[in-house]
């Protein structure tokens, strides 16, 4: 599946901020949060809707209302975090899990350390949430765990891509639909997305 790229003059403007080194903790935090709103709007055009009969104060009629039940988040750890409340804006109800990775500094294999979703997960649709990404390797790892829990609909949400995380998981996972704010050039030989942003964790937590 093609990825689908926000293309809007407001998200170039909001990526500029994240990606100038300048930009502190705080500011860097809520504009992430502003993105992955935009992402989830993006991602959920294809939203079932269920017909509800109410009443305007002009006249009753029939309305539209989003299941908020079929939904899960996934953040991966710990960046991921940065996308959820943004998500939690738009879908308050969604059910939120867990899943704890990270890269093996010299491979860039991703590790798992922590998996919890919710009970019912194989009966949602869950977005996977990473705001880099790179490689593409905890992606695929990510997705072939949830898939194994039964889950039918997954789509990845992430704010930058690069080329290489993007064919990764579109030629390991086919029926994964990407949303992303900016696809960047490609990755630098420490793994890193050039021009990107730097280290997505660090900067929304202020670790280095
Ligand atoms: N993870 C990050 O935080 N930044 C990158 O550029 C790549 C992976």
């Amino acid at each position: 599946m093609e990825p689908i790229i926000l293309n809007h003059p407001l998200i170039e403007h909001k990526l500029t901020i994240l990606r100038d080194k300048t930009t502190g903790t705080k500011a860097f935090r809520e504009i992430a949060g502003e993105i992955a709103t935009f992402l989830c709007y993006e991602a959920l055009k294809d939203a079932e809707l269920n017909e509800v009969e109410i009443e305007t104060p002009i006249t009753k009629m029939k309305a539209k209302v989003l299941n908020e039940d079929k939904y899960a988040f996934v953040p991966i750890l710990r960046a991921g975090m940065s996308m959820v409340d943004g998500l939690l804006n738009v879908i308050p109800n969604a059910k939120i899990g867990h899943i704890g990775m990270y890269r093996n500094e010299e491979t860039l294999m991703p590790i798992e350390y922590y998996f919890k979703v919710p009970k019912d997960i194989e009966n949602r649709e869950v977005i996977l949430l990473d705001p880099m990404l790179a490689t593409g390797g905890t992606g695929v790892d990510a997705i072939a765990q949830i898939k194994k829990r039964g889950v039918k609909k997954i789509k990845f949400l992430s704010i930058i891509a690069a080329p290489e995380g993007i064919e990764k998981i579109t030629k390991t996972h086919p029926d994964v639909q990407i949303y992303c704010a900016a696809l960047d050039e490609h990755l630098n030989d420490v793994g890193y997305i050039v021009p990107g942003l730097g280290d997505a964790g660090d900067r929304i937590y202020g670790t280095k």
